[in-house]
Formats: structure tokens, sequence, C-alpha cells
């Protein structure tokens, strides 16, 4: 029977000869997986030794890994901003920078509830994330507002073109019970935007250039390609939803939209010729890259 310990080191070498840039981290969360428990547990039985059936299915989970499908797919799972959410090939695995996102809506939230006063049956403040995939941007919020008793402030709506993300995203909110906290509406961009006035869209639309998607790691190619692809320079969609902002967005409403680490440029330059007159400021990420766009009337 083998160990811990030589199950990993065979799933190292294993996963490096098939480019794994992440090779250990990744064998020890599929050993995890094969054993229904957690890494944790893994790094500290080395010497446990491990039934065949769990070492078959540690094989196989490595041959997935080898072809380049993503460990959270394989796994069902990813963390995004200290929470679980349950992933797989209907939408995008959720990315660490867009953690920033979330911050950013939440801290703008936070100021719409208290930073004056609210009189007595004052109207929800509306929020809106466009493009919601799974629901990492929106799920999580509604969590952190219900962590400050600020949820029944707030109207928060899901919306993608894609009915099968939205269904992943329903399932990560009930997960998370905030199912009844969110409304889920299949629309291209802004629903009903000619009537509808948001005081808060978020986004995280795809932004990669058509022609890079093909030099994306290997493991891109088992996302949804309507979650990557933003045509030929990348702002093709995100420059749509600009156009919608005019009648989208209340008159002090600001829209956060998540961008690529190259394209603070163009970004700023496509706001001034969509939306005249309007600001555009750029946050950055942890990693000191311009990752948020901040959008509103001047
Ligand atoms: C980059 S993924 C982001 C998913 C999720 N917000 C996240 O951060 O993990 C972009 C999402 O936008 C959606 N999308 C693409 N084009 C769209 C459109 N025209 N209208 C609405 N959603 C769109 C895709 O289906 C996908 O779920």
């Amino acid at each position: 029977m083998a160990t811990v310990r030589e199950l990993l080191e065979a799933g190292i070498v294993r996963l490096r000869e098939s480019g794994s840039e992440t090779a250990r981290l990744d064998a020890e969360l599929l050993l995890a997986h094969a054993l229904d428990t957690d890494r944790t547990t893994v790094i500290a039985h080395t010497d446990a030794p491990i039934g065949d059936g769990a070492g078959e299915r540690f094989r196989a989970l490595l041959d997935r890994r080898s072809a380049g499908e993503p460990v959270a797919y394989i796994r069902g799972v990813k963390e995004f901003h200290g929470l679980a959410f349950g992933v797989d090939a209907r939408a995008l695995i959720p990315r660490p920078e867009t953690e920033r996102l979330v911050e950013l809506v939440e801290l703008e939230v936070v100021r719409r509830l208290i930073g004056a006063p609210r009189p007595v049956g004052a109207p929800k403040v509306r929020v809106i994330d466009v493009g919601a995939g799974g629901g990492a941007v929106l799920v999580t919020l509604a969590v952190l507002l219900r962590r400050r008793r600020m949820d029944d402030e707030v109207e928060l709506v899901a919306s993608d073109v894609s009915e099968d993300a939205l269904q992943l995203a329903r399932e990560n909110a009930v997960a998370h019970a905030v199912g009844d906290r969110i409304r889920f509406e299949r629309a291209d961009l802004l629903p009903g935007s000619e009537t509808a006035r948001w005081d808060v869209v978020a986004a995280n639309l795809p932004y990669v250039r058509t022609e890079a998607i093909p030099s994306l790691p290997v493991a891109a190619s088992f996302e949804p390609r309507l979650a990557l692809d933003g045509g030929p320079d990348g702002l093709g969609v995100i420059g749509r939803l600009l156009d919608q902002l005019g009648a989208g967005l209340a008159e002090d409403g600001v829209a956060l939209l998540e961008i690529g680490g190259d394209q603070e440029a163009d970004v700023r330059a496509l706001v001034a010729e969509r939306l005249p007159g309007w600001s555009c400021e750029v946050e950055r990420d942890l990693g000191g890259l311009p990752r948020v766009a901040i959008v509103r009337r001047a």
C-alpha cells in the first residue's frame, strides 16, 4: 500500500511533466479531494497508508489535471474573498483580483447608506452586477452587507446573458443563505436600462482581446469563451455597457468596471469618447495593476 508521501511525490512529478507551475499545491489539493479530506490533513499525515481505491481516484484526477483542466473545476470549489464558491464549466472561475472590485463596491454601497441621513422609508440602494457569472461578486457583497445588517436597505440584482451561469449563481446564493436577497435576470448587459436607474453598477465583463485567447493558459480553454472574449480590442462588451450608462445610471450613480492590467489608457479614452464630460478614475489591485475603472457623471 502506498503512503501519502509516495502518492504525492509521484503526482508532483507527473504534474510537473505536464507543465503545471503549481505541481505541489495541485497534487496536495487533488489527493485531499480523492481522500475526501482537506489539504492540511494530507500535509500532516504523509506516512499514512492509502488504499488502492483512493490511489486510483487520485490517478484519475491527475489525468484530468495533466490534460489542463483547472484544479477548481476538478474539485468543484474555489475560495473567493474567504467564501467557498461552487464552480464548474457553466461559468468563469472567480479570480483573486476580482476581490478588489468587491471591496470597492462594498465601500460604495456602505458610503451611500451611512454617508447622509436616510429618512425612514427612503428607497433602497439599487445595485446590479452585470455579467454576474457564478455569482462571486454579488453573492459576496450580499454576505458582507448581511454581516453589517445592511441587507434590508439594498436591492441586489445579478444579471448575465448566460442562463447556465445564472443557474450556478443561484446555487451559490442559496449555499450562502442569500438566495432570497438577490434577483436574477437574464439580460444582454443592463436589463430594462431605459427605465431602471441603478445607483451602483458593478461589472466584471469579458475583457480579453480575441486574438490573445489562444495564448491564455490551457486551463482557460475549459472556461466559457463568452466569459473571456472582449472582442478585437478587449473592450467591446464594456464599451456597449458604457453606452447604456447614460440611461441606466441614476444621476449620482456610479459604475465600477473590472479591466485588464494593461487597459487603463484604453478605458479612459473609451469613457471620454462614449460618455463625454463623465469622470473615470482607475483603482489598482494588490499587485499594483490598474484593475477597476470607476465611472460617473462629473
Ligand atoms: C469575466 S466573467 C465574470 C464572472 C463573474 N462576475 C466573476 O467575476 O467571476 C464575465 C461574465 O459576463 C457574461 N457576459 C458576457 N457578455 C455579456 C453580455 N453581453 N451581457 C451580460 N453578461 C455577459 C459572461 O456570461 C460571464 O458570466
